[in-house]
């Protein structure tokens, strides 16, 4: 039997309370206009004050669940892509586990920032292809707003919350058709989230916000999805015109449109949900797909590149039969 991963059921969660352009350039030197221009993001959804990546994570996992109409009891692996967990440990997968009441499965972590989600599909296909899994479910799940520095207009003004998740199931069925992450620690200085508690003592008194270089990461961020695209298309002996959809990682409309031209794909087949959600670092992408899947624009059969860059640096892609 050739074991694939096919996805089984989608789910998401945004958080209530929106929080507009308008807002932010009340408090820093900012606009509205500046920031629509220079990343395509209107509003982003901020957590309420007793919400975290767990409790976010529980709503997704519930519909991907039931979208699935499978047992909780079935999945043997949960997988969860955080920056932001509730707590150092037990990991944020363990306590999704603990939230959905299963009693044997096992639950882990993934930290590989934007590129979270991609990594956890990379792994979970591994599982399934392997025979060590059936059933695995895929969180990414996101606090940024608590580790944005809101007076830093370079920062603030890209991030939100949110969570996405992805139930995948053993089958016969063409499913995940490959994954291919990457890691780069070279650049460490251009993109980081200090852990003060846990630093050295030249670092523990650095702030425990996000730090960007935003306009070198953009340079390296285009490029490398660009070569990702490739390698992800020469894997599969595959022409552009196979691709029915791309879901990007939402950090930029502008990285967002150059991936698409080098697809030489139409916007319009492009999912993008950024406008109205900001950059939901690991939960974008999935939050990106169930969206598209729920709204009837994604439909059996069809092949959908998943692609996410990200600190470390990190960056992968997922090319799935839906
Ligand atoms: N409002 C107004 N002006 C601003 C703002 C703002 N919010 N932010 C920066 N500026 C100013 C800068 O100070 C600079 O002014 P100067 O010319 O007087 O020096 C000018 O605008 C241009 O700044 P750049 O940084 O060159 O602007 P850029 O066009 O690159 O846009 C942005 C900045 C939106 C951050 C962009 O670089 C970006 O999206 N970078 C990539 C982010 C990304 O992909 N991150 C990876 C994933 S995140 C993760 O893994 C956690």
């Amino acid at each position: 039997m050739t074991r694939y991963a096919r996805v089984i059921g989608t789910g998401g969660y945004l958080p209530d309370e929106i929080r507009t352009n308008e807002q932010i350039s009340q408090t820093v030197d900012t606009s509205d206009s500046w920031i629509i221009e220079r990343t395509g993001i209107k509003s982003r959804r901020i957590a309420g004050p007793d919400e975290t990546a767990s409790s976010m994570a529980e709503i997704a996992a519930r519909q991907a669940i039931e979208a699935a109409g499978c047992d909780p009891e079935q999945i043997d692996l949960i997988i969860v892509a955080t920056g932001t967990p509730d707590r150092v440990y037990p990991s944020t997968g363990c306590l999704l586990q603990q939230r959905l009441g299963i009693k044997d499965c096992v639950s882990f972590d993934v930290q590989a920032a934007c590129s979270g989600s991609i990594f956890a599909l990379n792994i979970a296909d591994q599982y399934i292809k392997s025979g060590a899994a059936k059933t695995i479910l895929v969180v990414g799940t996101e606090i940024c707003s608590r580790i944005v520095d809101w007076t830093d207009r370079g920062t603030c003004i890209l991030f939100g919350d949110g969570a996405g998740a992805v139930l995948l199931g053993l089958s016969e069925e063409t499913g995940i058709l490959s994954t291919h992450i990457h890691s780069d620690g070279e650049y460490e200085d251009l993109l980081y989230c200090p852990n003060p508690q846990a630093a050295s003592e030249s670092n523990k008194h650095e702030s425990a916000f996000i730090s960007m270089r935003g306009n070198e990461v953009f340079k390296v961020a285009v490029n490398t999805l660009g070569r990702i695209v490739d390698e992800t298309l020469e894997a599969n002996n595959m022409d552009k015109e196979a691709i029915d959809w791309l879901v990007p990682h939402q950090a930029n409309i502008r990285i967002i449109a150059a991936t698409a031209k080098k697809l030489k794909m139409s916007m319009d087949q492009v999912v993008v949900t950024l406008e109205n959600q900001g950059n939901t670092s690991s939960a974008s992408v999935l939050l990106a797909f169930n969206e598209a899947i729920r709204d009837g624009r994604i439909q059996r059969g069809q092949v959908v590149l998943l692609e996410a860059f990200g600190a470390g640096f990190t960056w992968g892609s997922a090319l799935i039969k839906y």
